[in-house]
């Protein structure tokens, strides 16, 4: 991703451009047959036991790597890996606990990543066993796309890449498994594109804010998918979101000197016509709380509260990369929330683009300000078929549930259900939660239609959140409402997730997606 300098206000930074994913070995596939020699990587489940190919590989080396396992206690406990040198025919064996086996697409990613970054240093050919999971189709599919994601790399600014420093044509990582052709069929149309989307989430969520206004937001977009077949662009300055009087999201944006933009995607895949499904995501290039201003512990994290926007855009550029038969639109409210002396403050009282007026009584709950015009303008202009909320929106969201699932709002239990299944399918976890007749009483206003935040334990703060958002739902229009406030940034790194943006929510809307795709 190339880096512009948004504006003479920005501290100089250096421009740099670097492959997002940096284990740059080509991934291939082929059908399983036992290797034989170089380095190879294999299963191991609880216990140490091997089993297919595993077994075989170890029947040609004699024994030695299920006597290497006893003599090492290995345990084969998920995700624990062991590397052994000079067993039998082959020069390296990576063994990876499975545990009690491979149950999810997020364990397979897992499994992909580690036997990537476990085998990056081996200079020849690697060959993959790829373990069995029965509840998994595409399974060499799924952990080649994990291999790919640990592998990604945002960067270090000033960085330079070393003149010269080009390797020679790096050896393959080979998959085995019995569908080794529908995986690199999928890997070659659907995979890259993934890949490509959540890399270009990710690049913008780890992006500093400095750097990050919504007018660079708005030209990485305008980059990125400039000359795609099938991508409509609009991009409405702030004097456009003042006169269609969108007040909540030119009220969140009035502390910056960097101006709000609402962005929209549009890609069409599908019939013309036939109304698309809309991703609104939550695009705060920055968020300081504002006049309600945040602690500073911490505080840095907050340029990934873009999130929500990112992963939509990213979405779109999956459909649109792997041309998707479907209608999609991404629509990002962007703007930078700054106290300052044009600041919103609390107790003020804006109206929305749909006549709604707010109390604003804390000017950090700032997500749902933008997300209510961003969504209300998706609608009277998409007419879309379903409307999806995306958002690093509460606090509460990290509390109730965690880092292993975003949270899930809906009062449609049909539509709760697709997104659960999309969700398990993707390796992007939701968690329902509900929004009540409470809750909405929780937000009412003395002086104004609704208020943006509730009184102190009055109902569950992610709710409140989402029934906040659910107030500019038009009765035709299904909407979910997806809390990733503790999924969207990793701190310690796991293996199919390096540090930082994760990019949650492009896997799940490209799953969502197939769903609605016409074949
Ligand atoms: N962007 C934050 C939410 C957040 C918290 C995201 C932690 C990622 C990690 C949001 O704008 C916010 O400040 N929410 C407030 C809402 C409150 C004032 C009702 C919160 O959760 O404290
Ligand atoms: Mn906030
Ligand atoms: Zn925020």
């Amino acid at each position: 991703m190339k880096v512009v300098i948004a504006s003479a206000m920005s501290v100089l930074a250096m421009a740099w451009s670097m492959p997002a994913y940096a284990d740059v070995r080509p991934i291939k596939f082929e059908r399983a047959a036992p290797p034989t020699k170089g380095m190879i990587v294999l299963p191991v489940s609880t216990d140490g036991a091997l089993t297919g190919l595993a077994k075989d590989a170890d029947k040609s080396a004699k024994g030695a790597i299920s006597k290497a396992i006893g003599l090492a206690k290995f345990k084969g406990n998920s995700g624990e890996t062991l590397t052994l040198y000079g067993a039998g025919p082959f020069d390296a064996v990576l063994l990876i606990g499975t545990g009690d086996g491979i149950g999810t697409i997020a364990d397979m990613q897992t499994y992909g990543a580690l036997a990537a970054s476990g085998t990056a240093v081996w200079p020849n050919g690697v060959k993959v066993v790829v373990p069995d999971a029965e509840t998994i189709e595409l399974d060499a599919y799924v952990a080649a796309i994990g291999a790919r994601l640990g592998g990604y790399k945002f960067g270090k600014w000033g960085a330079q890449e070393a003149p010269g420093s080009e390797t020679p044509a790096p050896e393959p990582l080979t998959f085995l498994s019995p569908k080794a052709a529908g995986a690199a069929a999928a890997f070659l149309n659907d995979g890259e594109a993934v890949l490509a989307g959540t890399a270009f989430a990710r690049d913008l969520i780890s992006t500093p804010s400095n750097i990050k206004s919504p007018e660079w937001f708005t030209s990485q977009v305008q980059e990125a998918f400039a000359g795609m077949p099938g991508i409509t662009l609009t991009v409405l300055d702030e004097k456009q979101i003042a006169e269609l009087g969108m007040g909540a999201l030119y009220g969140t944006g009035q502390g910056s000197v960097r101006p709000p933009r609402l962005v929209a995607i549009a890609y069409q895949g599908g019939k013309a016509g036939e109304a698309p499904i809309a991703f609104v995501g939550k695009g705060i290039t920055f968020d300081t709380g504002g006049i309600s201003i945040k602690p500073n512990d911490g505080m840095w994290r907050m340029r990934s509260d873009m999130s929500g926007a990112a992963a939509s855009a990213g979405a779109i550029l999956t459909l649109a990369k792997r041309k998707a038969k479907v209608n999609a639109v991404a629509v990002l409210p962007l703007a930078e929330n700054m106290p300052d002396g044009n600041a919103i403050r609390p107790g003020d009282v804006l109206t929305s683009m749909s006549g709604k007026t707010i109390e604003v009584l804390n000017t950090d709950a700032e997500g749902r300000l933008v997300l209510a015009d961003g969504l209300w303008w998706a609608q009277e202009t998409y007419k879309p078929k379903l409307a999806v909320t995306i958002a690093t929106l509460t606090g509460a969201v990290v509390g109730a549930l965690g880092r292993e699932h975003a949270g899930l709002f809906t009062q449609d239990d049909a539509l709760a259900e697709v997104f659960l299944e999309a969700g398990e399918a993707s390796g992007e976890r939701l968690w329902r939660l509900p929004v009540t007749d409470g809750t909405f009483a929780a937000i009412e206003s003395d002086i104004a239609d609704v208020k943006n935040i509730a009184d102190q334990g009055a109902a569950p703060g992610a709710s409140v959140g989402a029934a906040f958002i659910m107030e500019w739902a038009q009765p035709e229009t299904p909407l979910a409402h997806i809390d990733i406030a503790g999924v969207a940034w990793e701190s310690a790194g796991r293996p199919s997730v390096p540090k930082g943006g994760v990019g949650f929510g492009v896997q799940l809307f490209d799953e969502i997606a197939r769903r609605y795709e016409s074949r």
